[in-house]
């Protein structure tokens, strides 16, 4: 008789969700906070800066989390998440990022926050930084060009990990801190386009956030040496749209805008070919012998990525599709599918950036987000209202069989941290039409909505998938067997 092999993900896997403070919270003054550069694009990382934000705009409310984190948390439980991915708001604790003694009132809303998770049985993992800072050290330092910015993280950084030693483990020191490149205030508070900004300044200023996270690795370590501390990427796999090999050249040339982050955060060097870019391009950077050391010294423990698409290369610069994802606009991959937002859906894309990872640095890995960004229609079931969000499982569940075969293949997942448990506004064009969550947040574009909470399909999909380690992701082909 053949014998039906279970296929399951390893024991302690943690199947979470994620979430980010600016895009969730609101309560964008409340209690203190100081406003960011998160709220200085009111219109999403595509939109204009403006300091200050005029007028409403969503993330002042977002979704609400400050108000109605009680009631999120329990709906997270009944789902049966065992890690959630939240991100620490700086100028809720340091409303200006420069004030001497924190804000109390900030503090005590994560202070909730973390117990209430626990006493559910949720591990937390923090990113200290995801996509927002506090506005003045905009205004008055100019961004993360400024050395000075290190010091100041580094007392908001060591603030938490003391208060929060023995209650969070897992921690994530810069959200996609490659996305830089493409999006420099959004990530380093240089409000110039692309074409305009001075590179030395940009990747000077890059150069002191790796500082910082190195920085953050030692502290933390220092602090308990029990701390996980991770770096956070934005990974899309390039593929050569050809095998010519200008094509295949042109690929490995834009992978390494993502490794040269990895190379310096996992390996602890600045990598030969940024030496050589740095060169061509007459890029001049202060790295004191002291901070080679400390790069050296503090590599992460585990590295973090987001996947949501892949794209292709190509030595050809003209007449090709191109297609944008989250910042990045590339060239088009001509045998994939694209989501409501154009973003192409490649599944085999996550088996082969996480078997990439795991071959390049050998450390654990976390896919800290991944999701689909879609119209949902709430409808009326059964008496219930809710979104029969077929397309979301099956995004979810084609990536996270690819995770599950990356895992045969050797490599070291420890977790996945689905992007998002709950409708949050986006990033990119800062809407609440662009949904990823497995509950229905009733608010709308023009800010109309109860912000009431419905469970999707794809909520009870989901704590089926977790309550079975992953092996009704395989239901249909294990009842053929
Ligand atoms: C990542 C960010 O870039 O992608 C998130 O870390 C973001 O903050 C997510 O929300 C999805 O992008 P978007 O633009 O659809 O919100």
């Amino acid at each position: 008789m053949k014998q039906r092999l279970q296929k399951q993900f390893p024991k302690n896997f943690f199947w979470g969700g994620a979430l980010a403070a600016s895009q969730v919270e609101g309560a964008a003054t409340a209690d203190g906070k100081g406003l960011t550069t998160a709220d200085a694009l009111p219109h999403g990382v595509f939109g204009k800066v403006e300091i200050p934000p005029q007028g409403d705009y969503l993330k002042k409310i977002a979704v609400d989390f400050y108000h109605r984190y009680p009631e999120d948390l329990s709906l997270f439980a009944e789902m049966k998440l065992k890690m959630l991915r939240i991100s620490i708001s700086w100028a809720r604790i340091f409303p200006n990022g420069d004030d001497e003694t924190p804000n109390e009132k900030g503090l005590a809303f994560y202070d909730d926050l973390i117990e209430t998770l626990r006493r559910k049985g949720i591990e937390v993992m923090v990113t200290l930084e995801h996509f927002e800072f506090p506005l003045h050290l905009v205004t008055h330092y100019g961004g993360w060009k400024n050395p000075k910015l290190i010091d100041l993280y580094m007392r908001f950084v060591k603030l938490l990990f003391k208060r929060y030693q023995g209650k969070v483990k897992y921690w994530l020191t810069f959200n996609e801190i490659n996305v830089t490149l493409e999006a420099p205030f959004n990530g380093v508070g240089i409000n110039r386009s692309l074409d305009q900004i001075d590179q030395t300044e940009m990747y000077q200023a890059i150069h002191h956030q790796l500082v910082a996270s190195a920085l953050a690795v030692k502290a933390g370590h220092e602090i308990d040496s029990n701390f996980m501390i991770g770096n956070m990427v934005a990974y899309s796999p390039y593929y050569p749209l050809t095998p010519k090999p200008e094509d295949v050249l042109e690929a490995i040339q834009e992978n390494r805008k993502t490794f040269f982050f990895t190379d310096v955060q996992a390996r602890g060097t600045y990598p030969a070919y940024m030496q050589r870019y740095f060169k061509d391009n007459g890029i001049n950077l202060k790295i004191t012998k002291a901070e080679q050391q400390l790069l050296q010294e503090n590599t992460v423990d585990f590295i973090s990525f987001s996947y949501y698409m892949s794209y292709c290369a190509s030595a050809n610069k003209e007449g090709l599709e191109k297609i944008r994802g989250n910042v990045i606009s590339a060239v088009a991959n001509p045998y994939l599918k694209k989501s409501d937002w154009g973003w192409q859906i490649d599944p085999v894309g996550l088996r082969i950036a996480l078997n990439t990872l795991y071959d390049r640095y050998q450390k654990p890995l976390f896919i800290v987000e991944n999701g689909i960004g879609a119209n949902d229609d709430l409808l009326e079931v059964a008496g219930q209202k809710t979104v029969q969000d077929d397309y979301r499982i099956a995004y979810h569940k084609a990536h996270l069989q690819q995770a599950w075969e990356a895992i045969q293949d050797g490599v070291d997942l420890r977790g996945y941290t689905a992007w998002t448990p709950l409708d949050i506004v986006s990033n990119g064009v800062a809407e609440m039409k662009k949904r990823y969550g497995f509950i229905y947040v009733d608010r709308n574009n023009d800010g109309t909505g109860t912000l009431k909470r419905y469970k999707k399909k794809s909520f009870y999909w989901y704590r089926d998938v977790i309550e079975s380690n992953g092996s009704a992701l395989f239901a249909e082909d294990q009842s053929a067997n």
